[in-house]
């Protein structure tokens, strides 16, 4: 694993945009894996000025999200559907039809996972993945467990979810209890990974992810069997690593 250890937040939500526009320019038609919470915000920010300055063009981009609530419709403030319209669509040249986020109030929710599998199916496989980290080290919504669903699923989320996601909502009751997620398989057979991580409060998770030592109890350690994957952490997110985690990686700047 690539890691980028940054000054702060802008920093990072800066190299992670111009990662993304390297990718595009590279590749018009890219599909990307896109994540949703606090963290890739700002790295939203950048995109949306780069397309505005004339940098990056999404007319022929493709773009799958990770994950949706259960129980919120896509003009829910608190959906993961209103927030990718209000913090980047809204503001590029994508197209309607490239944009794929699994259906939270879909009638029958065990056959929306079935059809969001094949969606990323047809599309063939994601060329960049985006990720946040929970601070339990969830990636999309795979939550630990004994045992994880490989493929698009429903999740009950745990009680550190919860807590962490409250913050967004009036009150704790109305944080939804259930999610779709995209299963790890989807995330692995992404070409490339970019994982995004900032403050102490993801010191931890950050942590256990780059020990090299696998468990679903911290679904982020499946990616050290990942060829490619670049995690970008503010000093913050970096205060927990030792000098002997740091020699198992390969920094880089
Ligand atoms: C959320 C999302 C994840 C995200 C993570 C961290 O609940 N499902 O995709 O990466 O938790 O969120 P944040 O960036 O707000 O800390």
């Amino acid at each position: 694993m690539k890691v980028m250890i940054v000054r702060d937040y802008d920093e990072m939500s800066r190299r992670a945009a111009e990662i993304v526009k390297e990718q595009i320019l590279k590749k018009p038609d890219t599909v990307l894996g896109l994540a949703t919470g606090s963290t890739p915000l700002g790295m939203y920010k950048y995109l949306i000025e780069m397309h505005k300055n004339g940098e990056i063009d999404f007319s022929n981009v493709i773009t799958f999200n990770l994950d949706e609530y259960i129980g919120l419709s896509p003009d829910h403030p608190q959906s993961y559907h209103y927030y990718m319209y209000e913090n980047l669509f809204n503001h590029i040249n994508i197209k309607k039809e490239n944009i794929h986020i699994p259906n939270g109030v879909a009638e029958d929710l065990e056959e929306e996972c079935k059809r969001y599998e094949r969606e990323i199916r047809r599309i063939g496989r994601i060329d960049l993945q985006i990720l946040g980290i929970g601070v339990n080290g969830h990636i999309g919504f795979n939550e630990p467990d004994e045992s994880i669903e490989t493929k698009t699923h429903i999740v009950t989320l745990t009680e550190e979810t919860i807590n962490a996601n409250k913050r967004f909502f009036k009150s704790i009751e109305e944080v939804p209890r259930r999610a779709i997620t995209m299963g790890l398989s989807s995330i692995m057979k992404a070409r490339k990974i970019m994982l995004l991580a900032s403050g102490s409060n993801k010191a931890k998770a950050i942590k256990e992810t780059l020990k090299g030592r696998l468990t679903t109890k911290v679904p982020s350690t499946v990616l050290a069997l990942h060829p490619d994957v670049t995690i970008i952490i503010d000093k913050g997110a970096a205060s927990l690593l030792t000098d002997e985690e740091l020699a198992n990686v390969e920094l880089t700047d």
